[in-house]
């Protein structure tokens, strides 16, 4: 796998917004697009170099990928050493998963940063832009075709193969420009359902000859929306009924009724009216009338955006009128409110709006505030340009200072004011789009009027939330049910839209394609009902409401934002059709969708005995999240906008949790033993079932990086009788990370490949342990090679470690007790490490500075971590390590010695002699070679003393460094020197003949 490929646009994906799959609708911890389709691909093809690799596989890799766009990289850039990549079947295979541009090279080899965008090469499979680009996509569903089917026939060539992939897809094409070009489809005759059968044969004979491929825990559907791209058959589960619904919407819907249609004149105004016909002219859809027909280039776009419009339209004209405009017309975007609490001073009994602070824009165009004014117990506000003054608000949090009698009112009593009475909130300032930016104001008395109006009955959920066993929710004031989270307003607001969406629903009547197009607008109205809460947060620096999820768990907030509806900023209901719509354009170019079953995986039935090829999937990280709970607050809206459409999905009163394969201690009676014992259970049923059904490889990705984490899934794939084969690290998270620097610290989730297998009887502990010393030292020596460094490379090695007693159903000591999984763990990790140090050949206080650098970076660590660390292998005392400066202790923390630090308390020649430790002479040479400042000749005599040639460990450690440091000081003088090297090590030798002027020398870069 190109991992730091695919960890570079992956770290891209997550800033990607127009027309990704994440913003159709909220789901929690998705997966990046780059990662599931790089894994899904790599997952489907065998090693071009493996022995068993059949022919006709590498004879499609030299046809399909002989351009020089895969050609690997002539020096691979991101490591500090020159490093040639072979260029070899799969190092070009691997090149066209991912490869970093010609641009991306040479910035990283010259230290610049590259934009995103630009980071990987136009060619690369997983790069975003390349989507739905036909010709790469098409390459990489052939070489998927040709790997599937020269194994399942072997005696074919790749030419046949080549062929029959070319009859078959291409048919697709013919059926889908016959079936989309007949005028007025939209009406069944005879003639359009042949057509649409012709293309449904067509694809399933495709996909027949494709492999399938299965996501037992789907969620958004990141993982079967790629599959499907790659031209499998891809499946899909998820128990949730809200993950049903969002994957539907996203990986079934858009290449299914994404497509073209041409309507004439009469049927269109027949359908849509004249109002469809100004839509038509307004919309920049490419929608063009040739004087008889409307040629309409994405059905289901038009179709999804006239009738939510529809519906906007006539919700407005009944509700409308309650976000009235101010005095000079301005529409308001949104409504700024502070709960109040009342002063507990008997004598006071002020109304206090619990603000934190009084900014209320802050970015670089506009600073707004507001200033109170106290008269008596009554607090009005005045709204200044500008920043406040005062530092602090009247809440802290949730204890209330009067400021009319300076009384403090503890967040315990506002707690109980706000369960039992309520903590009335007031309109504080009214939020409208201007000319030259935003304008706030104090409310309109027109506008406080309305809210008095009476509303009539409200419908307001009472199902109840969940509280978070982890606390930090809304409980302790009182909002206990879904419908609590919304003002009264709000409320009717929703209602009235919801009383649309079922009137429109009985005029579009039942057909699968009008329940599809009731499915988005059920999830265009979860977007408004997710903005229109009293939750969420007005974001001053942006000058945009923040939906209340912005962690997993809502959370109490004192003062918030209500949006408009009916304006057109981003909090508008007109927005969130915007962010629908563009991703249904943006994924109705693949011919081929995903299906997905709303079940709880594990179900052996589901799926024959072997029929799937391949199972990708991410599973729920323990206990992290709470899919159910928090989905609850989209179960309760979409029961009332699609109960009728999926009866059976939104059957129960709330989303199923019983099934759920997460380890919440809420769940099971207060237990976490039990609640992981179910996790455990759960997952092992789950694999178990996968094992049984899948023929070739299960891929798992997993983020949690918790020993126990990690053991369970460990324990879960090795009791479903299936093996470890491999892991890789992918950084998805990390925005800030510089490519070409390793991360210090593990903060990559890890792809582990697994492959179903009969697990042997017992293995003998002291034999596992030679294996897996001598695999992880093998596996060293060619990731290495690949460019794998640092806490990478020890992810890697980790996989093959387990892979030799995954191989065994037990592993017994000569004592005949069991080694625990956990036991064997520690020993794949401890080993891996080991092998990792062993490219460095230095004293065994470099390799602990280096080996800690991998493993903690720089950053403070707790004092027992030390103790452990020198245990891994090392011929060392913890005591010397701190003796000798390499390690910082601070309390009951330490951290790694910079070179100044590590330096500080020896003598200035320390490190200058070969007889020191390898880490005393980089340092020194470090901190003579500093800035401008630098000691030159100092430095070039200790590269004549100790490193005069290019080969010595001294340049090693340096190149090492390089990889591992964080920007920062001692990173600049190891690139200083790497960069000066050759210079250097030349103009040592006569440096005693060189005059120079101490302190002015610059180092010429
Ligand atoms: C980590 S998320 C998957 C995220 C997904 N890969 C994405 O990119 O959006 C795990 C999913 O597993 C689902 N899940 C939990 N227990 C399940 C079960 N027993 N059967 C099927 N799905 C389950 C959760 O509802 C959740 O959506």
């Amino acid at each position: 796998m190109p991992i730091k490929e695919i960890s570079a646009e992956s770290v891209r994906d997550k800033s990607i917004r127009h027309g990704h799959i994440s913003t159709l609708h909220l789901w929690w911890a998705r997966r990046p697009l780059p990662t599931c389709r790089a894994v899904v691909f790599a997952s489907l093809v065998p090693d071009p170099l493996d022995e068993h690799c059949p022919e006709a596989f590498r004879e499609a890799v030299k046809n399909i990928l002989e351009d020089d766009t895969y050609r690997p990289y002539n020096d691979i850039p991101y490591t500090a050493a020159f490093d040639i990549m072979e260029d070899n079947l799969r190092n070009r295979l691997m090149m066209f998963i991912g490869k970093f541009s010609d641009k991306c090279q040479n910035d990283m080899r010259t230290g610049k940063s590259t934009p995103p965008k630009d980071q990987l090469s136009d060619g690369s499979l997983i790069k975003w832009e390349n989507k739905d680009n036909p010709r790469i996509l098409r390459m990489a569903r052939e070489l998927i075709w040709v790997a599937y089917n020269s194994d399942r026939t072997p005696t074919a060539s790749y030419k046949q193969l080549h062929e029959a992939f070319d009859r078959a897809f291409d048919a697709i094409g013919k059926a889908e420009t016959k079936l989309y070009n007949i005028p007025d489809r939209h009406i069944e005759t005879p003639h359009v359902l042949e057509a649409e059968r012709e293309l449904k044969e067509t694809i399933d004979n495709f996909q027949n000859q494709m492999p399938s491929v299965l996501d037992p825990f789907a969620g958004g559907g990141a993982i079967p929306l790629e599959a499907a791209r790659l031209g499998c058959r891809s499946y899909g589960n998820d128990i949730n009924p809200v993950a049903h619904i969002i994957e539907k919407g996203s990986a079934e819907f858009p290449q299914k009724y994404g497509k073209p249609i041409v309507i004439s004149r009469e049927e269109f105004l027949k359908k849509y009216g004249h109002e469809g016909e100004q839509m038509a002219q307004e919309t920049a859809r490419g929608i063009s009338f040739d004087g008889t027909s409307y040629h309409i280039p994405n059905r289901l776009v038009w179709d999804v955006e006239f009738y939510v419009k529809k519906v906007l339209r006539e919700t407005e004209a009944k509700v409308g009128w309650m976000y009235p405009e101010d005095e000079q017309g301005n529409k308001p975007i949104a409504f700024y409110w502070a709960r109040t609490a009342t002063c507990s001073n008997p004598s006071c009994k002020a109304q206090v709006p619990m603000l934190k602070g009084f900014n209320i824009a802050n970015t670089s165009a506009s600073q707004i505030y507001l200033e109170p004014h106290v008269e008596n117990n009554n607090i009005t506000f005045e709204i200044i340009q500008g920043k406040s003054p005062l530092k602090t608000g009247w809440n802290n949090r949730g204890s209330i200072t009067c400021p009319c009698c300076g009384s403090v009112t503890d967040a315990n009593q506002v707690k109980q004011q706000s369960c039992t009475e309520g903590l009335t909130p007031r309109l504080i300032a009214v939020i409208s789009e201007a000319p030259n930016g935003k304008r706030y104001a104090i409310p309109t008395d027109k506008q406080r009027d309305v809210m008095r109006k009476q509303l009539g009955e409200i419908s307001r959920p009472t199902e109840l939330m969940q509280r978070n066993s982890n606390g930090g929710d809304t409980f302790p004031w009182g909002f206990t049910k879904w419908g609590d989270l919304f003002s009264d307003r709000q409320l009717y607001m929703l209602s009235a839209f919801i009383d649309e969406i079922k009137k429109n629903a009985e005029e579009l009547g039942g057909t699968p394609y009008t329940k599809v197009l009731q499915t988005y607008i059920a999830l265009w109205f979860d977007r408004v009902a997710l903005i229109n809460t009293s939750f969420g947060r007005w974001h001053t620096s942006r000058e945009t409401i923040e939906h209340p999820y912005s962690r997993q768990a809502i959370a109490f907030v004192s003062d918030y934002p209500e949006s408009n509806p009916f304006c057109t900023s981003s909090g508008s209901a007109l927005n969130q059709l915007d962010w629908v719509l563009r991703y249904i354009e943006s994924e109705s170019g693949s011919p081929i969708s995903a299906s997905f079953a709303n079940a709880s995986s594990g179900e052996k039935s589901q799926f024959g005995k072997k029929e799937l090829t391949a199972a990708v999937t991410d599973p729920p990280y323990y206990d992290a999240i709470a899919y159910g709970d928090i989905s609850d607050f989209f179960y309760v809206w979409m029961k009332r906008t699609l109960g009728d459409i999926y009866p059976i999905n939104f059957s129960t009163p709330q989303t199923p949790k019983s099934e759920e394969c997460t380890a919440l201690k809420h769940h099971h009676e207060g237990s976490e033993e039990k609640a992981k014992r179910h996790f455990e259970h759960k997952l092992t049923e789950i694999f178990d079932a996968i094992e049984e059904q899948t023929t070739d490889i299960v891929s798992i990705m997993f983020a949690h990086q918790s020993t126990e984490a990690w053991t369970t899934l460990c324990n879960s794939i090795l009791d479903a009788r299936m093996n470890i084969t491999g892991s890789w690290p992918m950084d998805t998270e990390m925005a800030n990370r510089s490519l070409g620097l390793a991360g210090a610290a593990l903060e990559s989730s890890v792809t582990v490949a697994c492959h179903p297998s009969e697990r042997k009887g017992f293995g003998e502990f002291r034999e596992v342990k030679r294996d897996i010393e001598r695999k992880v030292k093998e596996e060293v020596e060619s990731l290495y090679a690949l460019g794998f460094r640092g806490a990478d490379l020890l992810t890697a090695c980790f996989g093959q470690a387990v892979s030799e007693f995954g191989r065994y159903k037990t592993v017994e000591k000569a004592d005949g007790s069991t080694v625990t999984v956990a036991e064997l763990l520690d020993l794949a990790k401890q080993t891996a490490f080991n092998a990792l140090l062993q490219g460095i050949d230095a004293d065994d206080e470099t390799r602990f500075y280096i080996g800690w650098l991998q493993m903690n970076g720089m950053g403070e660590t707790d004092f027992d971590d030390a103790t452990k660390f020198t245990r891994v292998g090392m011929n060392i005392e913890i005591g010397d390590i701190f003796r000798q400066g390499l390690l910082v202790r601070d309390g009951n923390k330490q951290h790694l010695a910079t070179a100044a630090e590590h330096l500080e308390a020896h003598s200035k020649s320390k490190g200058t002699s070969k007889s020191d430790l390898l880490i005393e002479q980089v340092h020194r040479a470090m901190l003579f070679y500093k800035g401008s400042g630098g000691d030159r000749r100092e430095l070039l005599r200790l590269i004549r003393d100790v490193a005069p040639d290019a080969n010595d460990s001294f340049w090693r450690v340096l190149a090492s460094l390089k990889e591992l440091l964080p920007a920062g000081d001692d990173l600049q003088q190891v690139q200083g020197l790497l960069q000066n090297g050759e210079n250097l090590r030349r103009e040592c030798k006569d440096v005693d003949n060189q005059t120079f002027t101490q302190g002015t020398i610059t180092f010429g870069e």
